[in-house]
């Protein structure tokens, strides 16, 4: 998704702005540009790769210490140079970068066209350059800033370049200011600034900052100042190093040995055999009647994945996000909220959140990105502690994911006394085992992509599991359709033979879960319906009674290691996501960033 970078300093601005956007490239995106002051406003702006940016940027002065630059993912408007940010108004004395989507940008338009402006892209930012404008021929520049954000609908986060000035603006999609002495770096997310600085400032909703004679000033939209903590956040080299891995997604598969037990690890009081979460106030929470989880994507699939769990014991929904925020569903005090979402800034699950969290019980987040908007704004928050993913396709933090719902739900499970000591011991004692098992797993990869050679030209695919495994089902298509654009459909089993099972004929192929665990027989018996159609099959399962069987009914067969049935998705994925990776590399796509698709996605 679109991706800001501004800075402010005395350094030359061009290499800082082109350094961030490409680490902000991992978000997705099919345009960029930049432009910098210097006496006047000098701009470059490509179609497709920052490199390509960076070739054009010699036109640049070297002497401009200020400067905004975007990444940009086409919402309103075709991928054209002439709809790439920067956009300006009329007499290009302003510059603008915007994320978000302006709701109301065709009556504001009209409106800045019959007094005179001339508009030059099809986009919804473009607005907000001439708005600024036509509000400076009657407001001084402050003002005119504010009052041209209080007129903007929809959600925006805005840097906005007037003379050697950034005004910068934010509603509903992040914007983070670096502080380094005098030197000021703005972007969308702090990976893309953080080698500059530790020291952040996150602007809130309604709320701008101005940054001029080396001095910022944070305002609310009524003109008063607002006093703002400095958060700290350390960054890690590695997390933007790809090291021996030739992709970021590949290298981030085989971190889950170490993401996996960081799920766990400083979490869990061995003794007691209970999950400890510093957080969370058990006694505010505990009159609970109903959980609801939301979210969107691999972060819905794993609420789906807890829902199973859950339900054992409690009254739980899970909901698409998207849908959620618009389902006027009856929220009361007896409900709890659990916002799932990697990068916490999704815009689905941030309004989902916003639209019923005063109504709900409380809400939680279970978040990968620190401090990130949904991160801020529930009433409890819980890491992954999975480190950056920069890969777009959701790997390591979709296992911690389903192990950090684990842990919360056996955290609930004992406080409320459904499970007894001895119970979720023998959970704590192989939750200590999984590393190993994905690390054991991992070394498969050889084989899968052999497998994956075998089927790279299918054009179909269908993923098949029951119970704990159909969340794997879901998880292991949506994979396979991101990042090699394969379609691929996911199916609970049992559901083949209401209709979808007319599909299989010996051009599909299909993908069973079917490890050893309380669902195998009955999943066995779909292998047969399918198997009696001509229709291939690839089975991922566990060594076992039945492993005969299914070898007999399969044309390729993964064996993983065996766990306890809550534990089989973290292993399940894995392979799949090998596959859906080594089918991506055999078509030479780019895996890291594939086509049409955003690492946040900060739009609707
Ligand atoms: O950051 P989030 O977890 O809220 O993102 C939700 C989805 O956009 C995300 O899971 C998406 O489906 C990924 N591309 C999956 O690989």
């Amino acid at each position: 998704m679109c991706g800001i970078a501004a800075y402010y300093g005395k350094r030359s601005a061009v290499p800082i702005l082109l350094d961030a956007l490409k680490v902000l490239e991992y978000r997705g995106y099919d345009s960029c540009g930049l432009a910098v002051y210097d006496g006047k406003i000098r701009y470059v702006k490509t179609v497709g790769k920052v490199s390509e940016l960076l070739k054009k940027s010699g036109e640049l002065p070297d002497s401009a210490s200020i400067g905004i630059a975007h990444t940009r993912w086409a919402t309103h408007g075709r991928v054209t140079v002439s709809n790439t940010h920067p956009h300006f108004d009329c007499k290009k004395r302003i510059g603008i970068v915007h994320n978000g989507i302006i709701e109301n940008y065709q009556s504001l338009k009209k409106f800045l066209e019959g007094r005179g402006h001339k508009f030059r892209s099809r986009t919804d930012s473009e607005v907000i350059a001439h708005l600024f404008e036509e509000m400076l021929r009657n407001y001084p520049e402050e003002e005119a800033f504010i009052n041209s954000v209080k007129l903007l609908e929809g959600a925006f986060a805005i840097v906005a370049l007037y003379g050697d000035k950034l005004f910068l603006a934010r509603k509903s999609s992040p914007l983070v200011i670096g502080i380094k002495d005098s030197e000021f770096f703005i972007a969308s997310d702090t990976v893309a600034i953080s080698r500059h600085t530790d020291k952040f400032i996150f602007l809130d909703d309604n709320e701008v900052g101005i940054i001029r004679d080396r001095n910022l000033e944070i305002k609310n939209l009524d003109g008063f100042d607002v006093n703002k903590e400095i958060k700290r956040i350390k960054r890690t080299e590695e997390e933007i190093d790809r090291g021996r891995f030739e992709t970021f997604m590949l290298k981030e598969i085989f971190e889950q040995v170490e993401t996996v037990e960081n799920a766990y690890k400083g979490r869990v009081d061995f003794k007691a055999a209970v999950p400890v979460f510093g957080g969370i106030d058990f006694d505010k929470i505990k009159k609970f009647r109903r959980i609801i989880l939301f979210a969107c994507g691999s972060s819905y699939n794993a609420g789906l994945y807890a829902k199973y769990l859950f339900d054992r014991f409690f009254d739980c929904h899970v909901e698409y996000a998207s849908e959620f925020k618009y389902a006027d569903k009856k929220i009361s005090k007896r409900d709890l909220l659990v916002a799932i979402s990697q990068s916490g800034e999704t815009i689905d699950v941030l309004e989902a959140l916003r639209k019923y969290k005063e109504k709900a019980l409380a809400s939680l987040g279970i978040v990968n990105v620190v401090s990130s908007s949904i991160a801020r704004e529930v009433d409890a928050g819980i890491y992954l502690h999975a480190g950056r993913e920069i890969g777009v396709a959701a790997t390591k933090t979709y296992t911690s994911q389903l192990l950090t719902l684990f842990l919360f739900w056996i955290y609930l499970a004992r406080k409320f006394n459904y499970i007894d000591f001895a119970t979720a011991k023998r959970y704590i004692d192989e939750l200590k085992k999984l590393p190993g098992k994905v690390g054991s797993v991992l070394k498969r990869e050889m084989e899968i992509k052999k497998l994956a050679r075998k089927y790279v030209k299918f054009g179909n695919a269908l993923f098949l599991g029951r119970k704990f495994n159909y969340p794997t089902a879901l998880e292991g298509a949506l994979k396979l359709k991101e990042i090699s654009y394969v379609h691929a459909e996911a199916l609970s089993a049992g559901e083949m033979k209401h209709g979808p099972i007319a599909l299989v004929d010996d051009r599909f192929y299909s993908v069973f879960i079917v490890p050893h665990d309380s669902i195998t027989d009955k999943v066995i018996n779909n292998m047969e319906e399918i198997k009696a159609r001509s229709g291939k099959i690839i089975a991922v399962t566990t060594k076992g009674r039945s492993l005969k069987q299914i070898k007999r009914l399969s044309d390729d067969v993964i064996v993983i290691p065996g766990t306890k049935e809550e534990f089989l998705p973290v292993l399940g994925i894995v392979p799949l996501q090998l596959f859906a990776y080594h089918i991506a590399r055999l078509k030479g796509l780019d895996v890291d960033k594939p086509r049409n698709l955003a690492k946040t996605v900060t739009v609707e």
